[in-house]
This record gives C-alpha cells, sequence and structure tokens, in this order.
C-alpha cells in the first residue's frame, strides 16, 4: 500500500506514468466487477436471493433489479471511458472542444441525461411500489405473522378473521393462490422479507402492515427479519413453504386440530413435565399448557426448523435447546429447564409425538 502511495505520488511528477496506471487500475475495477457477477449463486434451495423470484411480486421486483443493474452498468461504463479518454488524451494535446462545445457537453451529458435517466428510475420503482403494494384479491389466504424477539407467531383466520391455526416460524402457503398477510409486532420493530416471495415490508407495534404474495413454484423459502431488533435479530428466520392447494389444505386441517394424546407412559410424562415446567410460557392446544409468552407448540414435531430457523428440528437439537437455550441463542426469554436425563428423555418423548 505504501508502495503504492509512494509511486501515485511520484506519478504526480510524471502524467505519462500516471495515465497508464489509472488505464490498469481501469480493466483490473472492471475485471474485478466481471468476476464478482460471474460468483452470482445459482442453487436455489433456501437461497435468500430476490434474484430467483418465486412469486409474482418477486419477479416485477427482479425485473425492476435488472432494469436498475443494466442502466447502472451502461452508464458506469461511459463515464469510465470518457474518464480514461480525458486521461490519456487530455495531458497531451489541447481539447478538441470549444469552450461553447465543452460547456454544452457538460451541461448535457452532467446534468440533463442523468435528471431523465434517474426521474426514469424512481418512476419505475415508484410504480413497481404501487403494484406490488395493491391490495389482496379477496379470495386471498389471510394469515396473521407477529413478530416477537426473535420468533414468529403465524396465526392462519378464517373468512370472519377468527384464528384456526395457530403456528410458529413455519408459514405454509398454497400455490398459485393469493396469500395476504397481516403484520403486527409484539413488542419492538421488525420487519417482514421473504426475498424470493415480496419485499420488505416493517412489523411495527400498535400498528398493522399488510403485504401480500402469490406464490408460483413449490418449495422451501426462507425469510429473515429485515430490521435490527435486538440480540438475536441475525437469528429471527423463518421458513415459508408453498405447497399444493390439497396438501396445503390437509396441512391447516392438521394445524387446526388439538395435540394427539399420549400414548405411552413415557409420553404421558413427557406431558405432565411439560404442563409443570414450559406451560406457563408455551401452550399445546389439547392440554394444560397455555402460556402465550412463546411459541405455539401444538404440532412442533411437524416443523422443520427450532428456535426461528436456527437449528433443524431434531431430537439432539431439541433436548440442547431445552437444557440451555442462552448458549445456543443468547438474550432470548426462554430460561433453562432443569430437568433430570430421564426427565429430559421422556419430555422429548412426549415433544416428538407432537406431529
Ligand atoms: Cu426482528 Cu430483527
Amino acid at each position: 500500500m505504501n508502495q503504492f502511495i509512494g509511486r501515485m505520488l511520484t506519478n504526480r511528477i510524471n502524467p505519462v506514468h500516471q495515465t497508464s496506471h489509472a488505464g490498469l487500475w481501469l480493466v483490473l475495477l472492471c475485471a474485478l466487477s466481471s468476476g464478482a457477477l460471474a460468483q452470482l449463486p445459482t442453487d436455489t434451495s433456501m437461497s435468500q436471493s430476490a434474484l430467483h423470484p418465486a412469486s409474482s411480486q418477486a419477479q416485477d421486483i427482479e425485473l425492476l433489479w435488472w432494469i436498475m443493474f443494466w442502466a447502472s452498468v451502461i452508464i458506469f461504463t461511459a463515464v469510465m471511458a470518457l474518464l480514461a479518454w480525458g486521461l490519456l488524451s487530455g495531458r497531451r494535446r489541447p481539447s478538441v472542444l470549444s469552450t461553447t462545445a465543452s460547456m454544452r457537453f457538460v451541461l448535457v451529458a452532467g446534468v440533463a441525461i442523468p435528471a431523465l435517466v434517474l426521474s426514469a428510475l424512481v418512476g419505475g420503482s415508484l410504480m413497481l411500489g404501487r403494484s406490488i403494494a395493491s391490495t389482496p384479491p379477496p379470495d386471498a389466504l389471510q394469515v396473521r405473522v407477529t413478530g416477537w424477539m426473535w420468533w414468529w407467531e403465524i396465526e392462519y383466520l378464517d373468512d370472519n378473521g377468527e384464528v384456526v391455526a395457530t403456528t410458529a416460524n413455519e408459514m405454509h402457503v398454497p400455490v398459485d393462490r393469493p396469500v395476504a398477510v397481516e403484520l403486527a409486532s409484539g413488542d419492538v420493530i421488525h420487519s417482514f422479507w421473504v426475498p424470493r416471495l415480496q419485499g420488505k415490508t416493517d412489523m411495527v407495534p400498535g400498528k398493522t402492515n399488510n403485504s401480500w404474495f402469490t406464490a408460483t413454484e413449490t418449495g422451501e423459502f426462507r425469510g429473515q427479519c429485515a430490521e435490527f431488533c435486538g440480540l438475536q435479530h441475525a437469528l429471527m428466520a423463518f421458513v415459508v413453504v408453498a405447497q399444493p392447494e390439497a396438501e396445503f389444505a390437509n396441512w391447516l386441517q392438521r394445524q387446526a386440530s388439538p395435540a394427539n394424546t399420549p400414548t405411552t407412559e413415557a409420553a404421558q410424562h413427557g406431558l405432565e413435565i411439560f404442563e409443570q415446567n414450559c406451560g406457563q410460557c408455551h401452550r399445546i392446544r389439547g392440554t394444560n399448557a397455555i402460556g402465550s409468552l412463546g411459541p405455539d407448540l401444538t404440532h412442533l414435531a411437524s416443523r422443520n426448523t427450532l428456535a426461528a430457523a436456527t437449528l433443524p428440528n431434531k431430537r439432539g437439537h431439541l433436548a440442547g435447546w431445552i437444557s440451555d437455550p442462552q448458549r445456543i441463542k443468547p438474550g432470548n426469554n426462554m430460561p433453562r429447564t432443569l430437568l433430570s436425563p430421564q426427565e429430559l428423555n421422556h419430555l422429548l418423548i412426549f415433544l416428538d409425538s407432537l406431529d
């Protein structure tokens, strides 16, 4: 670096060297940018890339992104070419343009064209914002999502706005049908963002915001809180599972039903342990656990992840989470649960039966 600065200072005295180095740096910069483009991820499974849209809204956002990208590439290339031309030829001979022509060139290329291009891009962006934030069609599936530090409560509503099923951190939606999402917050400002399905919408305490999307392909799409909301903001993720309408209807019916009744002695013991130790904060419909501070766990075993998409939902991870959640996600509201190995085992057997 010091050598580079030294050389730059020497080059100030020797313009011929300066121009050749400037050209070299330009070439290097262009090579780096094209290299970065080639590195764009191509694996779309669970990616959070807005460049792999899976809904009509996200397709519009992607289109705007590419328009802005290519506009920037063209403008950047043109400006760099002019700069290179100026550096390479400017010091060797006097300007080929008269003073008036130079002035006109600056006004046209430096004021008029940028004003036109920027107006067009802002106009496009506003029009897109209007179209993706429009009112959802009346037949849309109604889902209410509430952001909590640091997890997502997901409630499915019927036509009268009554809650029919509650889950957490995993949202299932039917493919090719509009989904209207009512967004609220239970504590601080969060932001609902599933890059492959829709842009961000803030979740503000005391206010209900709305978003909607129509998934155009089946699959799992990762979502992420997009507004800094405290210590575990980065681990406030969730999964949207888009599936065929019939499959979704089965899933919703299952989620709306109460929990399975324990069929073994160990599971029954696990339920009692749950009611004594966990039931003040968590709810399992159909049992005496009716807490509302943490996620509803009625169908915990049907979910693919734990702790807001922090861990895979495997028995070992669940054991680790119950034993010491503060180690995995420091600052979250769940305290350690002190259980004997046998109690923990029975609790896990019970939770495993909640599909
Ligand atoms: Cu919630 Cu960031």
